[in-house]
């Protein structure tokens, strides 16, 4: 079996939703590439070393799950004549007709190690917590990564998913720079929003509810991930230790951030969009290897702003160390951000 993003073209009933599609562009650059056999090899293992683990099925449940536990209850707020009148096919792909069972029907996509770059942005030393939204506006998104040990095929418990994410109008928390929105706001240094860790579980397993990146200038849309691994937890709720054993981006379809960028606020910043197309880590985590570094993805209710719930997949190599890759720009202390 291949677990490419082809695979999961076979969930006929969804369009919207249709987890894992890409732009057509980015299927004919991604197969312009040098896929290297070995890793095609390697992934092929790992899927069906999952299966046979159950590692698959309880992926499955989960999934189902969450997604379950945060829809909207479709069937009560439903307004069938403004749906019919305005988009009458995605709305009936993601409520009364598509079951959990159908959405998470397909076998999760197995990622060989998508190493990108950590970029200028990182904060060191945030909070570990499931929450990461701090009141942004904006789309509502739930994150549901595993994390798979490349050399074993097995989930990876304990590691430290910290993740970060510009918020709707396309800037980050915790960061003072001309880069970064307003540069001469300093209060933006004691800010954590779309900022958190969390560790993963016997399964490899953690979660986020966070809100939707918007976009900057250059960067295609992204959530940015560092992978701790033999990291020790403080009594403050912070990490110390252990290893970065992964740093990586991860992308969404281009028409799923076209919906989320036609909302308030998004609709909002007057920056140019970049295409995963023309991202040049898009290209970078695309380029050796068998890696498809997007979320798949479901929305949580008929409208977008209702949310959207995206998964992904994530194989680290657990013996490989990237700690003098992650530079950051500032660190999170007991009395707030300090800029490097
Ligand atoms: C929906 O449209 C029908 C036909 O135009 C109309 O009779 C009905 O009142 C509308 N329902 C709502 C809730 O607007
Ligand atoms: C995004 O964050 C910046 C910096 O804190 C803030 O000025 C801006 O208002 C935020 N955007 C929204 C939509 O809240
Ligand atoms: C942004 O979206 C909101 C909500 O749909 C809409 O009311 C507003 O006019 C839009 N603004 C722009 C600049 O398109
Ligand atoms: C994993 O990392 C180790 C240490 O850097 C390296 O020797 C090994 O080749 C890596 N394995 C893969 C499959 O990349
Ligand atoms: C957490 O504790 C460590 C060790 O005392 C300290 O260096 C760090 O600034 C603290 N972080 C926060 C956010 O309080």
């Amino acid at each position: 079996m291949h677990f490419t993003k082809f695979t999961v073209l076979a969930l006929g009933t969804l369009t919207m939703a249709h987890p894992g599609v890409h732009e057509p562009n980015s299927y004919s650059s991604m197969a312009k590439r040098d896929f290297l056999k070995g890793a095609r090899r390697s992934l092929d293992l790992c899927a069906e070393h999952l299966e046979k683990r159950g590692i698959n099925d309880r992926a499955r449940a989960r999934r189902a799950a969450v997604f379950d536990a945060h829809k909207k209850h479709i069937l009560q707020t439903r307004d069938t004549n403004k749906t019919v009148a305005t988009n009458h096919k995605s709305s009936l792909d993601v409520t009364a007709s598509t079951s959990e069972s159908e959405l998470f029907s397909q076998n999760p996509v197995c990622i060989l190690a998508p190493e990108g770059e950590v970029g200028p942005f990182w904060v060191k030393g945030e909070l570990i917590r499931k929450d990461i939204s701090d009141g942004q506006a904006g789309v509502p998104l739930i994150m549901d990564g595993q994390f798979i040990d490349i050399n074993t095929c097995e989930p990876i418990e304990e590691l430290y998913w910290d993740v970060w994410n510009c918020n709707s109008t396309g800037v980050y928390s915790g960061v003072q720079s001309s880069m970064n929105g307003n540069g001469n706001d300093a209060s933006n240094l004691d800010k954590s929003f779309l900022r958190g860790i969390q560790k993963t579980d016997s399964d490899g397993v953690a979660q986020f509810k966070t809100v939707f990146p918007g976009h900057y200038s250059g960067r295609a849309t992204h959530v940015h991930v560092i992978g701790h691994t033999n990291a020790h937890v403080l009594p403050n709720n912070t990490l110390t230790g252990g290893h970065i054993s992964h740093i990586g981006q991860v992308f969404f379809d281009q028409d799923l951030i076209s919906k989320v960028e036609a909302t308030y606020p998004y609709n909002t910043s007057t920056v140019a969009i970049t295409k995963n197309i023309d991202d040049h880590v898009v290209e970078d985590e695309t380029e050796d290897s068998a890696s498809d570094p997007f979320f798949e993805y479901a929305l949580l209710g008929d409208s977008i702003e209702d949310g959207v719930f995206g998964w992904v997949t994530l194989g680290v190599n657990v013996s490989a160390s990237h700690d003098s890759d992650a530079s950051y720009a500032a660190y999170l202390t007991s009395k707030g951000g300090v800029s490097t």
